[in-house]
C-alpha cells in the first residue's frame, strides 16, 4: 500500500496525470529554513489538499517562527541563569497581616473596582489535555452540588464582587459597576467557548462586559526542529502557551480597548482553579497601596514534586522569575531551608496575577522581541501517529522578568487554590479532589455562620491525604 493511503488521505487520482510541483518561490523560501519537507507528500495530495497546504504554510511568518526555533533550541544548550530562593522578607504572608491592613485594603479596591479601574483577563486557551475532556477546561463541572462549571463559578463571584463594590460607594443601592471580563480562548477553544457561554445565557453577566479573543498558535517541531505535519497538508500546530496573551492583546487592539473603558489594573489568571478569588479586593487594595507593577498570589508548596511554578530571583537581589515545575531540577525541588525547616523554593504561582495597564503595554511591546520560548517535549498527533516532538510556548510569567516593581502576596490553599489539572483516578488535583476542597471550605463558612450541615464532607480526597 502507498503511504498516502495508508494515511487515509485522499490521493491524487490514480497517478494519471503528474502533479504541478509546487510553486518554486514557496519552496525555496522553506528551504531557507530547512523546512522543505512539508512539501513531502506534494504528489499524493488531491488539488484541494494541495491549496490547503500552499495555505497553511503561507499563514506562517517564516521568519519570525524560524528566529523563534533557532534561539529556543539553542537557549537550550547555554547555562542556566543563577537563581536564588525569594526570601520570607519579600512576601506578604498571611501571618504577617493584620485585620487593620485587610480591611483597608479591602476598601481600596472595591473603590477602585466601582471606579471602573479593574477588568479580569483568563487564561483559557489551553487544550485541557491532562483532564481528558475535548471541551475547554471553563465547561468542565466538577461534581459540585450545584453542578457548575468553572466557568459559571467565575461569573458568579465577578458578579458578587461588582455587587459588592456597587454597594460600598451606595449603601443598598443595589445597582452595580459592570467588571470587564477578557477571555483568551484559542483556536482550539473558541468557538465551544462562546456557545457555553451563549447557552448559558452568560450566567447572568452582561454579554456587553464580556470580550473573547483568540491567542496565536505556532508550529509544533521535532527535537532537530523541522515542522511535524499533522495531515499530509497541514502542519501541526498548538497555542503559544499563556504567555501568547500580551501580543494577543497587542494584535487584539485590546489594551487600547482597556484604556478607553478607564481600566488601570488587570487581574490575570488561570481557568483551572476551583477556588480562584478572581477580582478579589483586598489583593488589589494591597497591589495599589504597594504601588508596584506586577504582582501575583502565591501559596506554600506542599511536597516538592507538587506540580507548581516556584518563584525565585534571578541572582542575588535580581528580578522576581518562575521557575516552571517541569524545568525544576529534583535538586532544587527537594533543597530545604536549613534555618526554617522548609523547602527552599517554596513560594507556588498559582497562576494569579495583578498588572497594571501600563506594564501590560510595556510587556506586549518587549517580549515578542524576546525570542526565546519554552520546549515542552509532548506527543503531538501527526501523520505518523503521536510523535514525540516539542511545543514552543510563552508563559504568563515570563514578564514579571521585565516588571520594574514586583510583590508576592501570599493566600492560604485551603481557601485559593484547587487546581483541576487530572482526569479522576490520578494522585492529585483532579475534578474530585478540588470539589472536596470547595465543599470543604464552603462547609467552614457555614459552621463559623451559625449553620450547620446534614451532610458530613470527607476531610480528604483519596490520594491527597497520602501527599499531605
Ligand atoms: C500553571 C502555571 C504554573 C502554576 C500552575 C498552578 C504557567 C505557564 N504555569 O501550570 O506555574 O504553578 O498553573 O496551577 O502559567 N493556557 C492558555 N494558553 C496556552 C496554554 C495554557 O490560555 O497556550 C491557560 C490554560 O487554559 C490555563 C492556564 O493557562 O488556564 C494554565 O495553563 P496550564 O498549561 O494548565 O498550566 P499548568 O501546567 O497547570
Amino acid at each position: 500500500m502507498r503511504e498516502g493511503a495508508a494515511l487515509g488521505f485522499e490521493a491524487n487520482g490514480g497517478g494519471a496525470s503528474p502533479a504541478p510541483p509546487p510553486q518554486a518561490p514557496l519552496v525555496e523560501r522553506l528551504k531557507d529554513y530547512g523546512q522543505e519537507d512539508v512539501f513531502a507528500m506534494w504528489d499524493e495530495l488531491s488539488p484541494d489538499h494541495r491549496d490547503l497546504l500552499v495555505k497553511d504554510i503561507e499563514s506562517l511568518d517564516l521568519p519570525r517562527i524560524d528566529r523563534i526555533i533557532r534561539c529556543s533550541l539553542r537557549s537550550q544548550v547555554l547555562p542556566s541563569p543563577a537563581i536564588e530562593p525569594v526570601p520570607e522578607s519579600c512576601v506578604s504572608t498571611v501571618e504577617e497581616r493584620t485585620l487593620g491592613e485587610r480591611e483597608r485594603w479591602w476598601k481600596m479596591g472595591l473603590k477602585a473596582i466601582s471606579d471602573g479601574k479593574l477588568a479580569v483577563l483568563l487564561l483559557s486557551g489551553g487544550q485541557g489535555t491532562r483532564l481528558g475532556s475535548q471541551d475547554p477546561k471553563g465547561c468542565f463541572n466538577i461534581g459540585l452540588p450545584s453542578g457548575k462549571s468553572l466557568f459559571q463559578l467565575q461569573a458568579e463571584r465577578i458578579l458578587c464582587v461588582q455587587r459588592l463594590a456597587a454597594q460600598s460607594v451606595n449603601e443598598g443601592s443595589g445597582g452595580f459597576v459592570p467588571i470587564h471580563w477578557y477571555i483568551m480562548t484559542s483556536p482550539f477553544t473558541d468557538e465551544a467557548t462562546r456557545k457555553f457561554f451563549e447557552s448559558h445565557k452568560y450566567f447572568g453577566l452582561e454579554v456587553d462586559q464580556v470580550t473573547f479573543f483568540q491567542q496565536g498558535t505556532i508550529p509544533c517541531i521535532s527535537k532537530d526542529g523541522r515542522f511535524i505535519m499533522e495531515k499530509p497538508y497541514k502542519v501541526a500546530k498548538a497555542p503559544d502557551g499563556n504567555g501568547g496573551v500580551y501580543s494577543a492583546l497587542k494584535t487584539s487592539k485590546l489594551l487600547e480597548d482597556m484604556a478607553m473603558r478607564g481600566v488601570r489594573y488587570v487581574d490575570c489568571y488561570g481557568v483551572d482553579n476551583a477556588l480562584v478569588r478572581v477580582a478579589d479586593p483586598t489583593f488589589l487594595g494591597y497591589f495599589i497601596e504597594k504601588g508596584v507593577t506586577a504582582a501575583a498570589k502565591v501559596v506554600r508548596k506542599a511536597y516538592p514534586q507538587e506540580r507548581v511554578g516556584v518563584f525565585v530571583r534571578c541572582g542575588k537581589g535580581g528580578p522576581l522569575s518562575v521557575v516552571e515545575y517541569s524545568e525544576l531540577d529534583a535538586t532544587m525541588s527537594t533543597a530545604i531551608n536549613q534555618e526554617t525547616g522548609r523547602l527552599r523554593y517554596c513560594w507556588s504561582n498559582v497562576c494569579l496575577h495583578m498588572f497594571t495597564l501600563d506594564f501590560l503595554n510595556q510587556v506586549a511591546n518587549g517580549l515578542e522581541k524576546d525570542s526565546i520560548y519554552h520546549l515542552a517535549e509532548k506527543k503531538i498527533p501527526s501523520i505518523h501517529g503521536d510523535t514525540a516532538g516539542l511545543k514552543l510556548e510563552q508563559f504568563v510569567f515570563d514578564a514579571f522578568t521585565y516588571a520594574p516593581s514586583t510583590a508576592l502576596f501570599e493566600v492560604l490553599r485551603e481557601e485559593e487554590f484547587a487546581p483541576v489539572k487530572n482526569a479522576n483516578g490520578a494522585n492529585v488535583d483532579t475534578p474530585d479532589s478540588a470539589r472536596l476542597l470547595v465543599l470543604r471550605l464552603h462547609t467552614r463558612w457555614v459552621v463559623a455562620a451559625g449553620g450547620f450541615l446534614t451532610h458530613s464532607v470527607p476531610l480528604y480526597a483519596t490520594g491527597i491525604a497520602e501527599m499531605w
